[in-house]
């Protein structure tokens, strides 16, 4: 015989499962999919953070469509790793691995002028890599708070050092990987690098908010030059991303992430539909979900913020008079 609270137990755990299926179904019921066929043969594309997550699965895609993949990466025994991986699973052998930690603008330095070296086009740019830290705060080799370090001024930079390259590529595509949680936050004019603000979770929202200013001051900048620059959110997906969470709450996260999230093959498909399709080779500024065009709130449509984050990120990341200017 079970007892009264074995039998709760058991009601609980079916419920559980229950809802992990009904809900994972529903995901996959309204997931958006690329499904043009388009072939990449002699593009090259350049893609950050496509050692894991994401990025490793719109790398693995992009290549199955015959692409060149660059991809730039900080951890290269896990970059060679999925680079091994990607040649195994597609026969693409046109997959190069560099060496690039947003969170540093040396480094950022170092590898522009290495693409500027030894590549003659990129494109398509994605800016996929991004980190996110939990209740300790980390500042860059550069004073600059790391999330943002990483998730915007890194970006911010490499676009710059590549932009002659890119306006030499065009037809060309810039594709950022923002987040639909930049509406839990808000971006502080005063205080663009908020070394010191807590929790430092927050400041994920933050950057991702500051992706958005960018792509969209980017876009307007970049209007007639054959460039495109779109942005999305992949929707909630079980990568990566959550690793900084602490125990205890890892467990939980763990439970939710596994149980509700979407996969990372998923989660690329915005990615790859914005590199890939044919329908937006002339969309310029937008916002996309689940394949498809969505919309902004109004502080993020605020052209005057984005122009005045876009300023302030150039002081930050010591933007030269010799640096290419966008
Ligand atoms: N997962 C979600 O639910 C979700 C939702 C909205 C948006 N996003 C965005 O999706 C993008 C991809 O993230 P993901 O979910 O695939 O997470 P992930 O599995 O953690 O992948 C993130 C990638 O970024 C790389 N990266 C982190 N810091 C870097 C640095 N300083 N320099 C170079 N590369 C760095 C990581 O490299 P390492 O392996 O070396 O750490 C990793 O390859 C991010 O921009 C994220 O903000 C994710
Ligand atoms: C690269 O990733 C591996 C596997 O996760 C890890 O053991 C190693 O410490 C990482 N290397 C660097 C330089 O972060
Ligand atoms: C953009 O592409 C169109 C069509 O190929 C071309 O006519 C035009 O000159 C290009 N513009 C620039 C600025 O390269
Ligand atoms: C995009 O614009 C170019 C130049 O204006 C044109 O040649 C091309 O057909 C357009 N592509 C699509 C898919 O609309």
């Amino acid at each position: 015989m079970l007892s009264f609270l074995e039998i709760i137990a058991i009601t609980l755990l079916a419920g559980f499962i229950g809802l992990v299926c009904a809900v994972r179904f529903y995901v996959k019921l309204t997931m958006g999919r690329c499904t043009n066929q388009n072939k990449m043969e002699g593009k090259t594309v350049l893609i950050t953070g496509a050692n894991s997550g994401i990025g490793k699965e719109t790398a693995k895609d992009l290549a199955g469509r015959g692409a060149r993949i660059i991809m730039a990466c900080r951890n290269l025994t896990t970059a060679e790793e999925v680079k091994q991986e990607i040649i195994s699973e597609t026969k693409n052998d046109k997959i190069i691995v560099k060496k690039l930690d947003l969170g540093s603008q040396k480094s950022v330095r170092e590898f522009a002028a290495d693409i500027i070296k030894t590549e003659t086009k990129i494109d398509v740019l994605i800016h996929n890599a991004g980190m996110a830290l939990a209740f300790r705060g980390q500042t860059s080799e550069d004073g600059i708070e790391l999330t943002m370090a990483t998730n915007h001024y890194g970006p911010f930079l490499l676009t710059h050092l590549l932009i002659d390259l890119l306006k030499k590529s065009t037809p060309c595509r810039i594709v950022i990987v923002a987040s639909e949680l930049y509406r839990l936050a808000s971006v502080n004019l005063n205080k663009l690098n908020p070394v010191g603000t807590f929790p430092a979770a927050y400041l994920y929202y933050v950057s991702k908010y500051a992706n958005i200013y960018f792509a969209r001051e980017l876009a307007r900048r970049l209007d007639g030059t054959n460039i495109t620059v779109n942005f999305l959110h992949p929707g909630m997906i079980d990568s990566g991303i959550w690793r900084n969470i602490p125990f205890p709450l890892n467990y939980p996260m763990m439970a939710i992430t596994k149980g509700f999230f979407k996969t990372t093959k998923q989660g690329a498909q915005t990615t790859i539909y914005l590199a890939t399709s044919d329908e937006v080779a002339n969309v310029s500024g937008k916002y996309f979900m689940d394949c498809k065009e969505t919309t902004l709130n109004a502080a993020a449509m605020d052209m005057e913020k984005a122009k005045k984050v876009w300023e302030e990120s150039a002081k930050i990341v010591k933007l030269t008079a010799s640096d290419p200017k966008i």
